[in-house]
C-alpha cells in the first residue's frame, strides 16, 4: 500500500490519494495496490447530520477504505484492546480499515460525502453488530 502512514502501535492507517492538481481543480485517483484489495463495491455517504452518529460495527473480513471527499467526519477505530480516532477531512487522506476493527463516525458536517471502497459485497452476516460480540470475537 503506497504512502501508508503505519506506526507499528495505530490503528490509524492512512494512506495519501494521489491526485493531478492544475488550474481547474484536483483530480484523485485510487489504482494498482490502492486500495490493497479488488474493489468489489463502491458506496457513500451524504446528507450526514451532524449529531447522527454512524458505523457501530465491525466485519469479519471485510476491508475498506474511506475518504471524506468533501467535508468532515471523525473516525473511530478500535480493535478491542485500543481506541484511536482521526479527522477525515481531507479528498487526499484515506483510511484503511482491516477486518476485525469496530469503527464509528462521528461528528459529521453538513457537507460530509464519505466514499468507502469495499474488498467484498454487501453480507450481513459479515457483520458484527454488537460490541461485547466484537470484543468476544477479537479475543479468538
Ligand atoms: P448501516 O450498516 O447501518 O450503515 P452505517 O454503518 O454507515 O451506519 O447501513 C444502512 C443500511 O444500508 C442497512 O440497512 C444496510 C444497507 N446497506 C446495503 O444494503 N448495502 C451496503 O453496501 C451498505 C453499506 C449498507
Amino acid at each position: 500500500m503506497p504512502s501508508a502512514k503505519k506506526s507499528a502501535n495505530s490503528l490509524i492507517k492512512l494512506v495519501q490519494v494521489p491526485s493531478w492538481n492544475d488550474p481547474r481543480g484536483n483530480l484523485f485517483v485510487f489504482e494498482k495496490d490502492l486500495p490493497p484489495f479488488e474493489i468489489k463495491r463502491v458506496y457513500y455517504l451524504t446528507n450526514t447530520v451532524e449529531n447522527f452518529s454512524r458505523g457501530f460495527h465491525a466485519h469479519r473480513d471485510l476491508q475498506q477504505i474511506a475518504v471524506a471527499v468533501n467535508g468532515r467526519c471523525r473516525m473511530v477505530l478500535d480493535d478491542g484492546t485500543k481506541r484511536e480516532d482521526v479527522w477525515l477531512d481531507s479528498p487526499s487522506k484515506a483510511i484503511y480499515i482491516d477486518s476485525m476493527m469496530w469503527r464509528e463516525m462521528h461528528d459529521f458536517s453538513a457537507d460530509c460525502v464519505l466514499l468507502v471502497l469495499a474488498s467484498a459485497e454487501y453480507d450481513e452476516s459479515d457483520y458484527i453488530r454488537n460490541y461485547d460480540d466484537f470484543i468476544a470475537a477479537a479475543k479468538g
